[in-house]
């Protein structure tokens, strides 16, 4: 019996693969909401869905791989559709990269031509003010963050678990978590952000978002941003 905050992620996974048709290139998220639309669209290319997924990181891959959806690359085709994962979501923006896996997310998100968001209530805010994951080449996490720290930034060197030192991100970079408090304008720290040299991809995903599947524990809210 899942717990109510895994049943919420199920069922918002679940709700968002139920909109893949036959044909599709479907880009696969990352993180527990992403894996309960992969588990189902696997179910689904069990019972005869003829889809073709683009994952964007080593754990969409190798579930994908396990639930049997054929992979293709972005090299090959474009997305028709994404559905991803976030850690906070405020007006269908986003913060994403709790599990370090936003630069190629973002990626696949912006390629695709639909991007559905999977998150559970909890998730849902006024404001963006959840620690903005930054993903930054390892020779320029100084001057990253001292330009962070000019922004109003407080940042810190994500520490992996089970490892000593810091994360490395499927890409070979290290990732800072930044706090702004409240963010009132994400455009324009998105902007910002993108013109640091050495930042590989933060997590601040704006205006990328078609539609959010809210889970609940007793069912789904779509919300179009
Ligand atoms: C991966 O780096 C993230 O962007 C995830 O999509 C995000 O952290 C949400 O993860 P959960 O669905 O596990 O909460």
């Amino acid at each position: 019996m899942k717990r109510g905050r895994d049943r919420a992620k199920q069922r918002a996974g679940e709700s968002a693969a139920a909109e893949v048709e036959s044909g599709m290139v479907v880009g696969l998220g990352t993180g527990s909401t992403a894996a309960a639309a992969i588990r189902r669209l696997g179910e689904r290319v069990e019972a005869g869905l003829d889809i073709e997924g683009v994952p964007t990181s080593h754990q969409s891959r190798a579930l994908a791989r396990e639930v049997g959806i054929p992979l293709t690359s972005l090299a090959a085709a474009t997305p028709d559709v994404a559905i991803d994962g976030a850690d906070q979501v405020a007006d269908g923006d986003l913060v994403k990269g709790g599990g370090g896996a936003h630069a190629r997310e973002k990626v696949v998100d912006s390629a695709a031509d639909r991007l559905v968001v999977v998150v559970d209530a909890q998730k849902e805010s006024d404001v963006l003010d959840h620690p903005v994951p930054v993903s930054v080449l390892p020779a320029a996490e100084p001057t990253v963050t001292a330009a962070i720290a000019e922004r109003g930034g407080e940042p810190t060197l994500r520490a992996a678990e089970q490892k000593d030192g810091p994360v490395v991100t499927d890409n070979g970079n290290l990732i800072l978590d930044c706090a702004f408090g409240g963010i009132d304008e994400p455009a324009s720290l998105a902007a910002d952000l993108d013109a640091v040299p050495g930042v590989v991809a933060h997590g601040l995903f704006v205006g990328l978002a078609d539609v959010v599947h809210v889970g609940h524990t007793d069912g789904v809210d779509v919300r179009r941003p």
